[in-house]
């Protein structure tokens, strides 16, 4: 089997996700390759492109069309890197569809659970099986993403969910929105915030499935939140940008973890911000989110 590396990420053309494919193609070998991927050809081609006259890129940066609002090419990229490569090395899960202030969450909710959500159930059922040992899975998910921020009587359908579980809970969501009964079900309003917890739900259901044997060959599958980051996504909803990070260096914890060399387990599973666990019962609700929207 190949000793080169291979890593992916979700969503890379542009935001986080693109400083984290500069970031592993700046720190990874030259033998190494490096997949850009996104849903449109023109940016993740300009992206990769731009990366690769980069003069801190090493490794080998590939563009790839990856829309990861269907199961079906996430399973075949997967399958080909088993096929190509013998699996993949780090994956990072990162895509979302950009929410507008100006138009109402449950207008925009159908593109958002599927690109948030449906990608990152893609990614986990795709890719943690072709995770090569010492692999690195991440979705990349929020401080919202913990359960102390829903309404107690949701907040069971989430803990120690199974993915299947975790997948059947996000669509009975998606089916309140649509009739117009989330409210009263005590679903937030602010689709980001039940997304976040739902895509945290998701990686700890597999990680409960792996857990032994991950551990035992240095395998990290993790959820991590990259704090607050100044891209086109996140700029609409705050007025005050002072305490954004560059992407660049937003990138820069998430990259520690994806390519350290021990994978810590305590790590393992869990919630991750800048190294550190962020407990899963944790977080409060608020009502602040609600105050950004749109009535
Ligand atoms: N920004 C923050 O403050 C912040 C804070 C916490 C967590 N996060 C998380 O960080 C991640 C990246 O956010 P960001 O702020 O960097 O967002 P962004 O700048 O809007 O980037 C999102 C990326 O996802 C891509 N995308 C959209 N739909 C897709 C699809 N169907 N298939 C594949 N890719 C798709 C976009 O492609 P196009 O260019 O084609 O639209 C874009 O490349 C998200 O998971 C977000 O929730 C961000």
């Amino acid at each position: 089997m190949s000793t080169s590396r291979t890593a992916l990420v979700t969503g890379a053309n542009q935001g986080l996700g693109r400083a984290l494919i500069a970031g592993l193609a700046a720190r990874m070998r030259e033998e190494d390759t490096v997949l850009l991927t996104g849903r449109d050809p023109g940016r993740v081609a300009a992206a990769a492109e731009e990366i690769r006259r980069s003069s801190d890129t090493v490794a080998r940066v590939e563009a790839r069309v990856l829309d990861v609002s269907r199961p079906e090419p996430v399973a075949a990229l997967a399958e080909e890197l088993r096929q190509r490569h013998g699996g993949a090395d780090v994956v990072i899960s990162n895509a979302v569809a950009r929410l507008l202030p100006d138009v109402s969450q449950a207008a925009q909710a159908d593109e958002f659970i599927d690109v948030a959500n449906g990608g990152a159930h893609a990614v986990l059922r795709s890719f943690a099986p072709v995770l090569r040992p010492g692999g690195r899975l991440l979705v990349v998910a929020s401080s919202l993403g913990t359960l102390g921020h829903l309404p107690e009587q949701l907040r069971p359908l989430f803990d120690g969910a199974t993915l299947d579980q975790v997948e059947y809970t996000v669509e009975s969501w998606r089916s309140a929105i649509r009739s117009g009964t989330s409210r009263e079900a005590g679903w937030p309003v602010w689709l980001n915030l039940p997304s976040k917890i739902a895509q945290v739900a998701a990686v700890r259901a597999v990680a409960a499935e792996r857990r032994g044997c991950d551990l035992v060959d240095g395998t990290l599958i993790a959820s991590v939140c990259p704090g607050m980051v100044d891209t086109a996504a996140s700029r609409p909803w705050f007025g005050d940008y002072s305490a954004a990070q560059s992407p660049e260096l937003a990138a820069k914890a998430v990259l520690d973890l994806a390519l350290a060399d021990v994978a810590v387990p305590a790590l393992y599973g869990e919630l991750v911000r800048f190294g550190e666990v962020l407990p899963w019962y944790g977080g409060t609700q608020s009502t602040e989110q609600e105050g950004l929207l749109v009535p």
